[in-house]
């Protein structure tokens, strides 16, 4: 019998559980959307009456939540209650990096998913689609299923494979368009029944053709493929972006060049002082412990690079910044503009920002950041989190700024660790003027002008040229 899909719940309301639920609501007004999070501050700030409030900053995102919040979409912390209800269960939960035991520091750490499905299973008490959108290694669909199917109770449940591609900066407009939707389930009558639930959802606003049905495992392992190879071209470029640097090629022009062949493309040719974020570098140490796991050394080796590159990147960017400094920061100040780990978020998840920092502030550095979307405590947050050095050391190193006039002020440096569009715009000769000279503009993510830069006076250091 063909499942009528009235009631869903997201365990998670995080980047992906709040953002992708927002939409399906929008979209999908006969639907009862309900966000379940144990946190409950994240809960209550997704519930704030003023929508600015929310707790994840997306373009586009207070308005579809505006639209939606009280009508069918709901954000609560009932987690039971909104599991019982559902038909499709979506796990939008974390899953970091272990950072204990087997797999320590390369492994997905799958305690909140182990957590979510034993939850699952005990409130159920009709049949359930459970749906994994959190990102999880291959094959953990089994080890859902195992638990899901050992309760007792006697209700059926399917799992599907749905993971996310969202980026974030994009988020909505990625929810809107996606360029596919990937499910993946079993291959029985039952399997595809629960397949084609998820599609008609779907269906709402995706066309058809954009919407893959695979296999579980296939399902699975696509959303690693594509981060690693996401990931992978950015350390392709950062690693050519250094022999740019030696020969006098410029890396804009060789990244244009390459992505005109219609084989390799334009997108994420971007050299930077290295990619940050939440998953790029899990889910490839996630994917390396895989393959290590099956005894797939070189796969392992091959795959393990693109991280090494990309750490070896924003080593190079500090160590840059200390030399070009005639080989001392001690005391000196540096306004780092930008904090986020990319632009038009407030995520700061592994950002490179957060590891030049720490290298600086170890060469007695004091650093000044301004970030449009990041607070200090958040800032200072990330630093205490590497444990390099106490809390109190860290406070003492780091002041950030409302205002980035004020932040460069007796500056002896500027260091772009973010792309926000409106570092481009500002007045570069009043920021040049209330400077120490010479001044130095680092640009990690080379979107200043280096001719205008030049003329006013700075000293110009772009990445890969
Ligand atoms: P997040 O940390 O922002 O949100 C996860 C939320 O789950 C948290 O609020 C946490 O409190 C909640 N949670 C954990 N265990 C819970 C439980 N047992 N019951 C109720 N709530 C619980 O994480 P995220 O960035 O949204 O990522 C979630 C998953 O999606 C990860 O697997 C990630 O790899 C994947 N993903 C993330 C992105 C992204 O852009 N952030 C994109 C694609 C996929
Ligand atoms: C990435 C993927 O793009 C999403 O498809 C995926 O769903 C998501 O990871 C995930 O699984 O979490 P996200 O990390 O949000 O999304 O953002 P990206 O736009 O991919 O940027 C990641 C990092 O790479 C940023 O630090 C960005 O500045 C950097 N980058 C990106 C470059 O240095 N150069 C580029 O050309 C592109």
């Amino acid at each position: 019998m063909k499942t009528k899909i009235t009631k869903i719940c997201c365990i998670g309301a995080g980047y992906v559980g709040g953002p992708t639920m927002a939409v399906i609501a929008k979209k999908c007004p006969h639907i009862q959307v309900t966000v379940v999070d144990l946190n409950t501050e994240r809960i209550a700030a997704w519930n704030d009456k003023d929508v600015a409030n929310i707790p994840i900053y997306e373009p586009g995102l207070s308005a579809i939540v505006e639209e939606a919040r009280g009508r069918n979409l709901f954000f609560s912390t009932d987690v039971e209650k909104a599991i019982e209800e559902a038909q499709i269960i979506f796990i939008s939960v974390n899953t970091p990096t272990k950072t204990y035991g087997k797999g320590k520091g390369k492994a997905a750490d799958l305690k909140y998913i182990e957590l979510c499905a034993r939850q699952i299973a005990k409130i159920s008490k009709d049949d359930k689609i459970v749906v994994e959108k959190s990102t999880l290694p291959v094959r953990t669909a089994e080890a859902i299923k195992s638990i899901l199917d050992n309760t007792g109770n006697g209700v059926q449940f399917q799992i599907l494979s749905n993971p996310e591609f969202l980026a974030e900066g994009t988020a909505v407009t990625d929810l809107l368009h996606p360029d596919r939707i990937l499910i993946g389930g079993e291959t029985t009558p039952e399997g595809q029944e629960a397949i084609q639930a998820l599609v008609d959802v779907y269906s709402n606003w995706v066309p058809e053709e954009k919407i893959l049905t695979t296999n579980v495992w296939s399902s699975e392992l696509s959303k690693l493929t594509a981060n690693a190879f996401l990931a992978q071209r950015i350390s392709s470029i950062n690693a050519l972006s250094e022999l740019c640097e030696k020969t006098g090629a410029d890396v804009n022009e060789v990244a244009k060049a390459i992505g005109m062949d219609s084989r390799i493309g334009p997108k994420f040719l971007k050299a930077s002082v290295g990619f940050g974020g939440s998953c790029f570098q899990k889910d490839i140490l996630n994917l390396v412990y895989i393959a290590k796991s099956y005894g797939l050394d070189e796969v392992a080796d091959y795959w393990e690079q693109v991280i090494i590159m990309n750490d070896y990147q924003k080593k190079r960017f500090s160590t840059k910044i200390t030399q070009t400094l005639y080989n001392t920061v001690a005391d000196k100040k540096i306004t780092f503009f930008g904090w986020a780990f990319k632009k038009d978020t407030n995520d700061t998840r592994e950002s490179a920002a957060i590891y030049v920092a720490d290298d600086l502030i170890a060469e007695q550095a004091k650093i000044a950041v301004y970030d449009p979307k990041v607070s200090r405590e958040k800032i200072l947050a990330d630093l205490d989190y590497l444990k390099t050095r106490s809390q109190e050391e860290n406070t003492a190193s780091l002041v950030s700024y409302e205002n980035p006039y004020e932040a460069c002020q007796e500056s002896h440096a500027i260091a772009v660790l973010t792309e926000w569009d409106e570092f481009t715009t500002y007045d570069w000769q009043k920021i040049f003027d209330s400077m120490l000279k010479p001044a130095f503009v680092f640009d990690g993510r080379n979107i200043l002008n280096k001719t205008d830069l030049e003329s006013i006076g700075f000293i110009y250091q772009a990445i890969g040229s």
